[in-house]
């Protein structure tokens, strides 16, 4: 069966639910962890919206929450203010946005997310779209894919991985997770430590194909139309690109004298989580309240 461990939910619980009865929204509900938490902590009436692209992830999440107080949508959550428009709910007592893929996506070698299982360059989270990381690979042209080697994988040698993919795919199209690393290896060298060299690429893919900037790029003006005064909005990013983004569209709300940062530092989990689940290790959270 597959998990995936919600990270530091005791504490966002804590300093999202400010309205036990209040209504929510979980943008990235995932496998329902953190939402099956909050829902043990709200009262009767409470209810939560919870968004995701992913049909498989929906599925798993309404069986393993299991309680009328949650609805759950497949949509991004850009698109939760017309979603919610369709319920007739217009504003919300807190949102959680808990970004990038799940232990689950990670750990299904059929989805394609990891460089260590062999499986379909795919990455899609939502398995309803036409784009998938192969298709990126095989068509972007070098300057595209140099480009977002460089900008979401922050890798030091973009232009060398770019031209080997170029090269590689007039000889076959790199259509496996496989491939795509072996072609790689000459250019940015075999796994020698825990984490595989091409880890940045498979990362940039991810982001590209997901376009998870894009969707990171407009949480602000979600959470501006819908929370009402005293809501709040966490976001849990696992990147720096994702984190400094977050950071300073936070900083604009709150210049507008509308909203207040919570907490002025990241928050990140306690050691005792990290050392039980190592995918907390890199997690940054950052909190807003409407005033
Ligand atoms: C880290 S997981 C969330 C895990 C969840 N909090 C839990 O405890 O089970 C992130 C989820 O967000 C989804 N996702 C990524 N981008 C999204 C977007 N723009 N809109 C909605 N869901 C998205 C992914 O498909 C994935 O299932």
């Amino acid at each position: 069966m597959w998990t995936h461990i919600p990270i530091m939910a005791r504490e966002i619980a804590q300093l999202l639910l400010v309205n036990p009865q209040g209504t929510y929204m979980d943008g990235t509900l995932g496998l329902g962890g953190h939402t099956k938490y909050f829902l043990s902590q709200l009262g009767a009436q409470a209810r939560i919206f919870g968004f995701d692209k992913d049909p498989h992830a929906l599925e798993m999440a309404r069986e393993r929450v299991n309680d009328a107080r949650l609805t759950a949508c497949h949509a991004g959550y850009t698109h939760a203010p017309e979603v919610l428009a369709s319920y007739h709910v217009t504003q919300l007592d807190g949102a959680l946005f808990d970004l990038g893929l799940s232990s689950y996506q990670l750990d299904d070698p059929t989805r394609g997310f990891s460089i260590l299982r062999e499986g379909p360059l795919d990455m899609r989270f939502d398995t309803t779209q036409t784009t998938s990381a192969a298709d990126i690979v095989n068509t972007w042209p070098l300057s595209e894919l140099e480009r977002i080697f460089r900008e979401y994988g922050e890798e030091r040698r973009a232009a060398q991985a770019a031209h080997a993919v170029v090269t590689a795919r007039r000889t076959a199209q790199v259509t496996t997770t496989t491939q795509l690393k072996q072609l790689l290896e000459p250019v940015l060298g075999p796994q020698r430590g825990r984490i595989h060299p091409a880890t940045q690429i498979f990362q940039a893919l991810r982001i590209a194909c997901n376009r998870e900037l894009e969707n990171v790029e407009q949480i602000a003006g979600v959470i501006d139309q819908l929370l009402k005064p005293g809501a709040r909005a966490a976001v849990l990013t696992f990147h720096s690109l994702e984190d400094r983004m977050i950071k300073n569209h936070f900083k604009a709300l709150a210049a507008k004298g509308t909203w207040k940062l919570v907490n002025k530092h990241t928050l990140t989990p306690s050691y005792e989580e990290v050392r039980q689940n190592s995918r907390a290790r890199s997690a940054k959270l950052r909190v807003i309240e409407r005033l």
